[in-house]
């Protein structure tokens, strides 16, 4: 495990911004699993992915439609596992198809899916601190899931 920041965001451009920088280091094939509860940042935080990767397409929450894909030079695919129950039902999805299919896969409630996801992964923790206020954390986690 590699920590790669941990700082406060004071407000949600902010937290795009971090987004933004972490993803001019992100290739095709990379996971970015994000932690945290409601409201705490996760759809702000793949906002600030899209704009980082250059896609045009404006990112809304996928809580409706599990998966919103966001074309440009490197696709971004955004899953919501927010509303599914048990690993069965998410298994029949066929989204772990998305994880090589040349884009980043941006995953919000990683741990509905957690057997599933790929040992190499980026992880990021967002945490309340007040209204305006988010802890950010952001870990590389290796082949061997160090
Ligand atoms: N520092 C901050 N970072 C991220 N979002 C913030 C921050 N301060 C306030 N907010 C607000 O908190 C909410 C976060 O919502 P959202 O990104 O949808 O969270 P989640 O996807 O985790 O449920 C938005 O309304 C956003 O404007
Ligand atoms: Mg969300």
């Amino acid at each position: 495990m590699k920590q790669l920041l941990a700082t406060e965001s004071f407000s949600s451009e902010e937290t795009e911004a971090i987004a933004s920088e972490l993803a001019a280091v992100l290739k095709a094939g990379d996971v970015i699993a994000l932690y945290g509860p409601l409201g705490s940042g996760k759809t702000t935080f793949v906002r600030g992915l899209a704009a980082g990767l250059g896609c045009v397409k404006g990112v809304r929450s996928p809580t409706f439609s599990l998966i919103n894909e966001y074309p440009g030079p490197i696709p971004l695919y955004h899953i919501d596992f927010y509303r599914l129950e048990g690993e069965a039902e998410i298994e029949d999805l066929g989204w772990t198809e998305y994880l090589d299919s040349g884009g980043v896969t941006a995953i919000e409630w990683p741990e509905k899916v957690k057997k599933m996801l790929p040992s190499k992964r980026f992880e990021v923790y967002l945490s309340f601190y007040d209204e305006n206020t988010r802890m950010v954390e952001i870990v590389a986690l290796d082949n061997a899931g160090n």
